[in-house]
């Protein structure tokens, strides 16, 4: 019987004194698989079987329907951040302007009902997220818990890696950090290797899956030994549990004990895990990844994409902006009308307000329903919570007045860090790391489909100005002049 259904607030709270036992058990009884070779299949084989069927399916698809056009492309498009130019594969998710994101068709909330849970827990285990972007099947809580003890068995770093971040300078923020840390660990990529010693093209997606795995496994252990190097002297633990899951053991190495705590982390590494891949972090690993460049490289490189501020670095960026607005407003939690003055303060002075807006979305992100839903759980009488909550009334219908915003709702970054902070995550510059981390799960997995289907190495057309005026000139005439001819480099 699952106990966390009873009333999982009262569930987790009462455990809390015996932290040891928590998280151990798993629950086996929730979750069917959905395909595969049924519950006990493991990943590797699973996911074979599954590249093998979508290799042949695609292939007929690309023989009949190559041809097919999905829309045109605007001069404006391409000085618009090519926003809604259909150009991306991206098999592990799909992004619905108005519903949100789908993981390989399962929206949030089936993902909550459905996935494999800690048994002290009702938030699904990312774990399982990894399993289910793979395959595109829900695995069982078995199939889930092979790949924690895979993890928790490749989590230890080399001496080199632990060596070169703890000589990093303190004031190096943590992404700077982090990207160099995985970037490093491609010393041994297996896919690296396995190139070189003439692997043949068609193997290439199992040394990539390899790494990824790897590269998962480490993530936890990496981002901890940062955040303990720059706000904890360095002291603490470093070593994996292998009876906890994978959020636990990383809140146990940042030095957390608190069950709550880990099941946020439970919640936010599901959320973040993709969110298909036209956003920066995303688009940059599959694009380094394209010129085959090892899953290390690549999704350094995506890290220092969901570092900018616009993207990643956002959940950072809302956090400073409402404790200035508290210091400001000299209270926690000040009241809607001096809120509303203080939104209108920070877009005079010509900034964003951050965790507002979206590039693809058009009504307010369900991953930040999502946590929002946490917070009305776990803290509801938390005055920065509080204030969230306001910011979310009051904002909306500012940016709906300004014509130029295309969608005037919260997205994921809005709620994060609050919640974060409550249980005592305080260092804001750290939070994107954790962003980071979960973002892993999405791209490892696309990097590993896209060498299953052999996409080539991704090359768009560009063009200066001078050559679209020329071709808006002679559009009557040739096509062919805004052509750069021989360019292939
Ligand atoms: C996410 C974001 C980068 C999307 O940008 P976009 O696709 O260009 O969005 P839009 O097409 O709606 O932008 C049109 C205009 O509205 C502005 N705008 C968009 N969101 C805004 C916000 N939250 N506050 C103020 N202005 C905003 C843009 O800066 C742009 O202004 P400009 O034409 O003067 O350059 C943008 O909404 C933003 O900067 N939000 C705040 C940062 C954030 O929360 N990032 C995390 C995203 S998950």
């Amino acid at each position: 019987m699952n106990f966390f259904r009873r009333s999982s607030h009262q569930c987790v709270r009462s455990l809390a004194p015996n932290m040891s036992k928590i998280c151990r058990r798993w629950n086996s009884s929730k979750c069917d698989t959905k395909g595969g070779k049924g519950g006990k299949a493991d990943l590797r084989s699973v996911l074979a079987e599954k590249i093998k069927s979508e290799q042949e399916r695609l292939k007929k698809f690309v023989k009949e329907h190559g041809n097919t056009k999905l829309g045109e492309v605007k001069i404006s498009q391409i000085y618009g951040g090519m926003r809604g130019i259909p150009a991306l594969l991206c098999e592990t998710s799909l992004l619905d302007p108005n519903e949100g994101i789908r993981f390989r068709g399962f929206s949030i909330p089936e993902c909550q009902k459905q996935m494999p849970k800690a048994e002290c827990g009702d938030e699904p285990l990312p774990e399982g997220i990894f399993w289910l972007l793979l395959t595109g099947n829900i695995p069982t809580a078995e199939q889930t818990k092979m790949v924690t003890d895979e993890w928790n068995a490749k989590a230890a770093l080399p001496d080199y890696v632990k060596k070169m971040l703890d000589n990093l300078p303190k004031d190096l923020h943590p992404m700077s950090q982090f990207s160099m840390a995985v970037t490093s660990l491609n010393k041994d990529s297996k896919f690296l290797k396995a190139y070189h010693s003439g692997v043949k093209r068609a193997e290439f997606w199992k040394y990539s899956l390899e790494d990824g795995i790897t590269l998962l496994a480490k993530l936890p252990n990496i981002a901890a030994r940062i955040y303990r190097n720059i706000y904890r002297d360095g002291k603490g633990c470093d070593e994996i549990d292998k009876k906890l899951d994978w959020s636990a053991n990383y809140g146990r190495m940042l030095g957390f004990d608190d069950p709550f705590f880990f099941e946020l982390l439970r919640l936010y590494l599901f959320l973040h895990s993709d969110h298909d891949s036209g956003n920066v972090s995303s688009h940059t690993t599959h694009l380094v990844a394209s010129a085959l460049s090892d899953p290390f490289l690549a999704y350094g490189a995506g890290l220092s994409g969901l570092a900018g501020p616009l993207h990643g670095l956002a959940n950072q960026e809302v956090l400073d902006w409402i404790g200035k607005m508290q210091k400001e407003l000299g209270s926690k939690n000040p009241p809607e009308d001096k809120v509303k003055e203080y939104v209108q303060k920070t877009l005079k002075s010509g900034h964003v307000i951050p965790g507002y807006g979206h590039a693809v979305l058009r009504k307010t992100d369900p991953r930040y329903m999502a946590l929002q839903a946490f917070g009305e759980r776990y803290l509801p009488k938390y005055e920065t919570y509080l204030l969230v909550k306001t910011i979310y009334k009051v904002v909306p219908p500012i940016l709906k007045s300004m014509q130029k915003i295309k969608n005037p709702w919260a997205n994921v970054d809005a709620h994060s860090g609050v919640l974060l902070r409550y249980y005592g995550l305080k260092e804001m510059e750290y939070y994107t790391v954790l962003f980071g981390i979960s973002r892993a799960i999405g791209v490892l997995s696309s990097i590993t489909w896209h060498r299953a289907l052999q996409i080539p190495i991704e090359r768009p057309k560009s063009f200066t100005s001078d050559a679209l005026m020329k071709f808006v000139k002679g559009k009557s005439g040739s096509k062919s002049k805004c052509d750069d001819k021989g360019d292939k480099k």
